[in-house]
């Protein structure tokens, strides 16, 4: 059996409390600790028999912590991360990487200085449907991929809450979250296009809407980029799409076909994958190899097998700031509506 690692969380809210901590007992990792000041987290991580930290310098200073995992809000990820990464330890953090590219760009640095592995937390890469797809644009399934489409979306009001936040909502404060629905959402498309394709966007331009919710962040945004090699890409993300919408597709067209994912996008597994023939508009449903395996789970194990075999291929900090630098100019290059 594969060495257990000892995993810390820093920020055991939403994410870390109901998909990141379950999937390190999936994997047989153990959960040494969690740092976090609010005594709600605290509460909560007792009920689970883990302990407590009130700070990430506590936590990182616990010698059976060999990774952190960093669940705060985006403006407190680069502290988290330069306090693990002075301390030795590796690092999978949420994405953005951090509320500003500055921070981004520092964050990683801290890493590469420390000589530490750093990955972002790119769960969607380690969907099984995702893989698929992946295997079908290598196979050739749809000839040469012309274009991504993607609809990332969800409704967040101002009042939204994640159930751990204490009711403050940091995704509407620009300062703390860095942006709106392009900074949260977006990520996740950018990211996939590299992971499906093989090859990043290099260039992107986006329109940003404030349109439904009385907060001062984009609740929606579309965004249109290219790769080098021209393959065209569409993100429409958003907060102001009712959830019972459909609001989560992802296609891949080709010169001889369709790949459309439908319910993919997110924390779970799931979903579907269908091809559409180019030649006859035939759809198939594809077969999706261990259909029910969460991301979550692949995420926590892929770590893991980078850590304890010392081949950290599959994380790249340098590939995930490039990820940021899109964002970042994505805001700066606004075309305004
Ligand atoms: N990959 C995904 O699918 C996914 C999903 C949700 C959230 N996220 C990302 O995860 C991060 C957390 O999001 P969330 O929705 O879980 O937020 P949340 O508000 O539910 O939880 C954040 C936690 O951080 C704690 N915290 C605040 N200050 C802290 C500090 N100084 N040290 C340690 N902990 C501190 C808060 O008390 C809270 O418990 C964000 O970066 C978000 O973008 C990713």
């Amino acid at each position: 059996m594969a060495r257990p690692i000892g995993w810390g969380i820093a920020g055991f809210g939403w994410v870390a409390a109901d998909y990141m901590a379950p999937a390190i007992a999936a994997a047989g990792d153990r959960l040494v600790a969690v740092a976090d000041p609010s005594p709600r987290a605290q509460a909560a991580a007792k009920a689970r028999g883990v302990p407590s930290y009130a700070s990430v310098a506590e936590l990182a200073a616990d010698a059976a912590v060999e990774a952190i995992y960093v669940a705060t809000p985006n403006h407190l990820h680069r502290v988290a991360v330069e306090a693990a990464a002075a301390a030795g330890k590796a690092v999978l953090c949420e994405k953005p990487i951090a509320a500003t590219l500055a921070d981004a760009e520092a964050a990683v640095a801290a890493c590469r200085k420390a000589g530490v592995l750093y990955g972002t937390a790119f769960d969607q890469r380690h969907h099984p449907a995702h893989k698929a797809l992946r295997q079908a644009v290598a196979d050739g399934a749809i000839g040469s991929v012309t274009a991504v489409r993607i609809l990332y979306a969800c409704w967040l009001g101002p009042d939204w809450s994640s159930g751990h936040d204490g009711g403050h909502n940091w995704r509407a404060d620009a300062g703390q979250a860095g942006g709106g629905a392009l900074m949260d959402l977006a990520p996740h498309g950018l990211d996939l296009v590299e992971f499906l394709l093989g090859e990043p966007v290099a260039q992107v331009a986006a329109m940003l809407q404030r349109r439904i919710h009385a907060y001062p962040v984009d609740d929606g945004a579309m965004l249109i980029g290219g790769t080098r090699l021209g393959v065209l890409v569409n993100l429409h993300v958003a907060y102001n799409c009712p959830d019972a919408l459909p609001r989560r597709r992802l296609e891949v067209a080709g010169s001889a076909g369709l790949l459309v994912a439908e319910n993919t996008m997110g924390q779970d597994a799931g979903g579907s994958l269908t091809r559409i023939d180019g030649a006859t508009g035939r759809h198939d449903a594809m077969v999706v190899a261990d259909a029910d395996a969460s991301p979550f789970l692949g995420q926590v194990q892929a770590f893991g097998d980078a850590l304890r075999s010392g081949r950290w291929d599959a994380f790249s900090g340098a590939r995930d700031l490039d990820t940021m630098r899109l964002l970042a100019q994505a805001y700066r290059n606004e075309v305004k509506i």
